[in-house]
C-alpha cells in the first residue's frame, strides 16, 4: 500500500500542471498525458478546429469528403509533422497551407496495429497551420452503421448513424482521435433530398437544395470537444419540441411516443443546473435511433443518441436520459484525458444521474435504481479478473472497449457516494460544482482529479479524509469495505413476499403486480433462481405473462431466467428479441446464458447467423468474441 501511494504521488506530481489541455487556443504543452490508443502526436502539432465537407452516398454506403484541420504547433517557425489517426479510410489527397499558399502535400501511412489503425503523417513547412485531407470511408469502418429501409421504423428510407466513442471517429474522419485533444468543428453535409442530417452541433439553419436531388445541411460546434463526441445521423427524421431548449428527433412514426416518454427532460435539465451549474451547450435534444443502435445512449453534445428500446410507454426507463444529460457536465465539459480515466466520465455521471433521479422522481426511485446497479456490478465482478476491477484500469495493449464494464460506472459512483457520505452533501456538492467550473472544457487524468480532491476537499479535513482509502478505491480491485450500501424498503417487501410465496404462505397473484414499478419487477426477477424456481416458471408466466412484456428491461431479465431454467415456451420470443434489436446490453447476457445450456451453442449460432448482418460492428465484435464466431 505504501508503495502504491508513493507511486500515485509521483504520478500526480509528474502529471500535475501538464495534463490539462487548454481547449486548443495556446500552443500544445509539451507533456500532454500520453494516450496509448492514439497514433497522433498532439504534443508536436495539435488540431484545434475541424471543417468537414461530407457527401453521404447511400448507394455506395460511403461518405466522401474533406476534413480541414486548423492546427497549432510546438514550434511553428520550423518544419514539423502533423499525425492524424486513420482507420479503414481511403486517403485520396492531402494539401497543406491556407488559401493562396496551399500546396499538395506528401504524406505517409504509418501502419499501426489492427485495433488502433494507422498514423497519417504529413510533413509541414514552417508557418503552415492548415491541413486538408480528401478521403472516403470504406466498408470495414466500425464508426458508421448503414441501415437498409427494413431496419428502420418507417421501412421506406435508409438510415445512417455514427458512433465514435471510444476510438471509432478515426474510421469516418481523419483526426487526432484522443480524448485529450479538443477541437471545435463546422460541417457541411450533403444528403439525399428526402433525408435529414443531424449532428452533435448547432444547426446552421434550413437546408439548402443542391443539384442532383440533394440537400445540404450546415452545422457548427463552437465549443471545444474531443473527437469521440463528433456525431452524425441521416434518415427520415422529424422534430418535436418538448420545451424551449429541449426536443426529440425521431422517425415520423416514433416521434410522438418519444416526446411523451421524455417529457420530463426539461425538468431534468433544470435539476442538473441547480446541482452543478448552468447547462453550457445551448440546446439539449434527443435523437431516437433505429433498434440496432448498440448502446442505451451516447452523450453526443447537444444531441443525445438513444436506443428505441427505452420507449416503454410509462417513462420508467428515463434514467438513461438523466445519465446522458449528466454527461453534459461529467464527460463533455470535463473529459477523461485517456481511456484509463474513463471512470472520471462514467462514475461521475452515474452519481450525477442518481442525483437527478432522486430530485425529480424521489428517494425511493433512486434507492431502487442504485441497488439494481450494485447488484449487476457484483454479479459482473464475480467473473472478472482482479486487474479489470480497478477504476484506474490498465488498458495498455488492449482495446479501450475492454474497459467498458460496470466498474467505471457503479464502482466509480460508489466512490463519489462515499465521499458525499463522509463530507456531507452540502460540502461535496460545492466541491463538485467547483470541479466542473475549474476543469470545464478540459481533459484531465485521474492524477489531476486526485490532486484537486486533495487540495479542495481532503486537505482541510484530515480526520474525515483518513476515512477514505483512495489508493484502495482507485488503484485496487474489488469493492472496498466502506463501499456505501443502499437499502430499498420496496425491495425488502418484495423479498418478504418471495419468501412467503416459496413457503406456500401466499399466492403469486397476491403480489399486487398492478402496483409494481419496472424497478420492482427487475428486482423480483433477479430474486428468482433458475435452478430452485425452475418448476415455478409456468405459474409465473400464467400469472404475469412476462414473455409478452413490452418493457425491454423486464423482458431481457425474464428471458435470461427462462434460458437458464430451460423454459421452452419463451424460446420464440427470445429468438425474436435477439433479431429485432441490437443493444449490446441485451444481447450479451442472453447469448451468454444460451452458451451455458446443453445444446445452447447451436441455438445461439442459429439465431446469430441470421441476426448478425443487422447488428452494429461494435455489437458484432462482442458477440463474435463470445461465441468464438468464425462465420
Ligand atoms: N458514453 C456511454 C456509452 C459508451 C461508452 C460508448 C464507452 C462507447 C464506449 C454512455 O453514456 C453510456 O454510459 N451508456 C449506457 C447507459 C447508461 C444509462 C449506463 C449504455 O449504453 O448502456
Ligand atoms: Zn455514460
Amino acid at each position: 500500500m505504501v508503495q502504491t501511494s508513493i507511486l500515485a504521488l509521483l504520478g500526480g506530481l509528474l502529471l500535475l500542471a501538464s495534463c490539462v489541455s487548454d481547449g486548443g487556443s495556446a500552443a500544445p504543452s509539451p507533456a500532454v498525458a500520453r494516450d496509448e490508443h492514439s497514433r497522433s502526436r498532439p504534443e508536436e502539432a495539435r488540431s484545434r478546429h475541424l471543417e468537414l465537407d461530407l457527401r453521404v452516398d447511400f448507394a455506395a454506403r460511403r461518405i466522401e469528403g474533406t476534413a480541414r484541420h486548423r492546427i497549432v504547433r510546438r514550434d511553428a517557425t520550423a518544419p514539423g509533422d502533423l499525425v492524424l489517426d486513420v482507420k479503414d479510410l481511403e486517403v485520396r489527397a492531402v494539401r497543406a497551407g491556407r488559401g493562396e499558399a496551399a500546396r499538395a502535400a506528401s504524406w505517409t501511412l504509418e501502419p499501426g496495429d489492427p485495433r488502433l489503425g494507422d498514423g497519417l503523417r504529413i510533413p509541414l513547412e514552417a508557418g503552415e497551420d492548415t491541413v486538408e485531407v480528401d478521403y472516403a470511408t470504406t466498408d470495414g469502418g466500425t464508426g458508421l452503421q448503414w441501415l437498409e429501409p427494413a431496419q428502420t421504423a418507417g421501412g421506406t428510407r435508409p438510415f445512417l448513424f455514427s458512433q465514435s466513442q471510444a476510438i471509432h471517429a478515426r474510421t469516418w474522419i481523419p483526426c487526432q482521435d484522443s480524448p485529450g485533444v479538443r477541437i471545435t468543428y463546422d460541417a457541411v453535409v450533403t444528403v439525399p433530398a428526402d433525408l435529414t442530417a443531424v449532428m452533435s452541433a448547432g444547426s446552421g439553419g434550413a437546408p439548402e437544395a443542391v443539384a442532383g436531388g440533394a440537400r445540404r445541411f450546415r452545422f457548427a460546434m463552437p465549443q471545444a470537444i474531443p473527437s469521440y463526441l463528433i456525431a452524425l445521423a441521416v434518415g427520415q427524421l422529424e422534430f418535436r419540441a418538448m420545451s424551449d431548449r429541449t426536443g426529440v428527433w425521431a422517425e415520423p412514426s416514433v416521434v410522438e411516443r418519444a416526446a411523451w416518454e421524455f417529457a420530463d427532460t426539461e425538468s431534468m435539465v433544470r435539476t442538473a443546473e441547480g446541482l452543478y451549474g448552468p447547462y453550457r451547450w445551448g440546446r439539449y435534444d434527443i435523437l431516437v435511433l433505429p433498434p440496432s443502435f448498440p448502446f442505451g445512449g451516447m452523450e453526443n453534445p447537444r444531441l443525445t443518441f438513444v436506443t428505441p428500446t427505452v420507449l416503454a410507454g410509462d417513462r420508467s426507463l428515463v434514467a438513461l436520459i438523466a445519465h446522458e444529460l449528466a454527461h453534459s457536465w461529467s464527460g463533455n465539459l470535463v473529459t477523461n484525458a485517456t481511456h484509463r480515466d474513463f471512470w472520471l466520465n462514467e462514475g461521475f455521471t452515474v452519481y450525477f444521474e442518481h442525483r437527478i433521479m432522486e430530485a425529480v422522481y424521489g428517494r425511493e426511485r433512486f434507492e431502487m435504481e442504485c441497488m439494481l446497479g450494485i447488484r449487476d456490478l457484483e454479479e459482473e465482478m464475480a467473473e472478472m479478473e482482479p486487474r479489470d476491477q480497478v477504476l484506474h484500469v490498465d488498458l495498455a495493449g488492449r482495446d479501450p472497449d475492454e474497459g467498458f464494464t460496470g466498474v467505471p460506472y457503479d464502482k466509480g459512483a460508489g466512490l463519489l457516494r462515499r465521499l458525499e457520505q463522509v463530507f456531507g452533501r452540502e460540502r461535496f456538492d460545492a466541491f463538485l460544482r467547483a470541479y466542473f467550473d475549474r476543469f470545464s472544457f478540459t481533459s484531465i487524468t485521474t492524477a489531476t482529479f486526485r490532486d484537486y480532491l486533495e487540495r479542495e476537499l481532503l486537505a482541510a479535513d484530515p480526520e474525515r479524509a483518513a476515512e477514505v482509502d483512495l489508493d484502495l478505491w482507485i488503484e485496487g480491485p474489488g469493492l472496498p469495505p466502506d463501499f456505501p450500501r443502499v437499502v430499498s424498503d420496496a425491495f425488502e417487501r418484495i423479498d418478504r413476499s418471495v419468501a412467503d410465496w416459496r413457503a406456500g404462505r401466499i399466492e403469486l397473484a397476491a403480489f399486487g403486480r398492478e402496483r409494481w414499478t419496472t424497478q420492482e419487477w427487475l428486482h423480483f426477477i433477479g430474486r428468482l433462481d433458475p435452478v430452485a424456481d425452475r418448476g415455478r416458471l409456468p405459474e409465473l408466466e400464467r400469472t404475469f405473462a412476462l414473455t409478452a412484456s413490452g418493457n425491454n428491461e423486464i423482458l431481457c431479465a425474464w428471458l435470461e431466467l427462462a434460458v437458464r431454467a430451460d423454459y421452452g415456451p419463451a424460446d420464440a420470443r427470445l429468438a425474436g428479441f435477439l433479431k429485432e434489436q441490437g443493444r449490446r446490453k441485451f444481447l450479451t447476457p442472453l447469448y451468454r446464458a444460451l452458451l451455458e445450456r446443453p445444446g445452447g451453442r447451436e441455438r445461439a449460432a442459429a439465431i446469430y447467423r441470421e441476426a448478425r448482418p443487422r447488428y452494429h460492428a461494435i455489437a458484432r465484435d462482442s458477440i463474435d468474441a463470445l461465441l468464438d464466431w468464425r462465420g
